[in-house]
């Protein structure tokens, strides 16, 4: 058993407390190589951010999940490094899908776990939700559960349609599962494609797709049943066009791939929403700058040089989303 506390790393539950009345919400990265680690470290450490470090199971399957533990705990020791004398650094697991893997992380040194039972049927959700907020809590491990489905695929979980969250549910759902945070369905979605074109208008001038308004009108009604506590938005990239086109002028292909405006997630920071997870528009980052390397420089062989490049443009990103988009800079001093 290690203790997340013997690390350095925090859990969610006074950050989340101070982010709803500051009204701000905390970024939510992934993380799956030791370049997105860095930039999203450096980009905390400078701007005095809390941070929430989200380990995915296709991170797992990647990276290996001891190898990936052992990078967080050498991140606050890099965050203390660049300057950050007392880093609030959470290591998060996501869309955690059994009581088994939820248990292994408590026991490993994670300081939050998400169990993802938004799936199951609505007791089931209930009793495997409780079952592991029972565990986690004896260790001061917070706790997300998800009501609602969102659309596309939630790792392997394939949700061909979304279902928002019912507010009529939330009182019920967090008081007999115990779980410290909510994750909601408010018409986001994972991934590059959050929308179907069909779903969209066109902008005439651009050609760009706009996409259809989150249900603000639900987010309302759930916190006005359950004030004050932490609600958490997945799916939350904005799909940066700047990146989805030098992808494309660059040999990549995605067409029409379309995000969550920017600001409608400024507007949900504002509210109880205090955890936003953000991946894709890091992977696209990333692709966005490797592709352009490659296509300018053939010759470059030494991965040195485009990992560089691409971790300093994510760096960029997550400094962007911070200050701009979250309002989570200077929280952490
Ligand atoms: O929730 C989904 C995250 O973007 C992680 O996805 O399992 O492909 O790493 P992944
Ligand atoms: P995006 O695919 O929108 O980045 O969402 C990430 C996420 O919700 C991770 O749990
Ligand atoms: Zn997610």
């Amino acid at each position: 058993m290690v203790s997340y506390k013997e690390l350095g790393l925090v859990n969610t539950r006074e950050m989340f407390a101070k982010a709803i009345k500051g009204g701000y919400a905390i970024p939510a990265f992934n993380f799956n190589n030791m370049e997105q680690l860095q930039a999203i470290i450096q980009a905390a450490a400078e701007l005095k951010s809390p941070v929430i470090l989200q380990v995915s199971k296709g991170a797992r399957n990647y990276a290996n999940q001891t190898l990936l533990r052992y990078m967080a705990q050498g991140a606050v020791e890099y965050a203390k490094e660049l300057g950050w004398e007392h880093p609030q650094i959470v290591l998060h697991l996501d869309h955690g899908d059994s009581f088994e893997l939820c248990k292994s992380c408590v026991d490993f040194g994670f300081s939050s776990v998400m169990i993802d039972g938004s799936a199951l049927p609505y007791e089931e959700n209930i009793a495997l939700s409780k079952k592991v907020a029972d565990y986690a809590h004896q260790y001061d491990v917070t706790v997300e559960a998800e009501l609602g489905v969102l659309a596309g695929v939630e790792d392997e979980v394939s949700a061909e349609q979304s279902h928002y969250t019912r507010p009529e549910e939330v009182i019920d759902f967090s008081k007999r599962t115990g779980c410290d945070s909510l994750a909601i369905s408010i018409g986001t979605s994972h991934g590059a494609y959050k929308f179907k074109p069909e779903q969209c208008t066109r902008d005439p001038k651009t050609g760009r797709l706009v996409p259809p308004p989150l249900a603000f009108g639900v987010l309302h009604e759930i916190e006005k049943r359950l004030p004050g506590f932490p609600i958490v938005l997945h799916g939350s990239s904005s799909v940066p066009q700047e990146y989805v086109d030098m992808i494309n002028a660059h040999g990549g292909k995605l067409p029409d791939a379309v995000g969550i405006p920017e600001e409608q997630l400024r507007e949900a920071a504002k509210s109880a929403v205090c955890k936003i997870n953000i991946d894709s528009d890091s992977r696209l980052a990333m692709t966005a700058t490797i592709r352009r390397i490659f296509d300018e420089q053939p010759g470059v062989f030494d991965p040195r040089k485009y990992l560089g490049p691409a971790r300093d443009e994510m760096k960029k990103l997550y400094e962007h989303k911070i200050i701009d988009v979250l309002g989570s800079n200077g929280k952490a001093e």
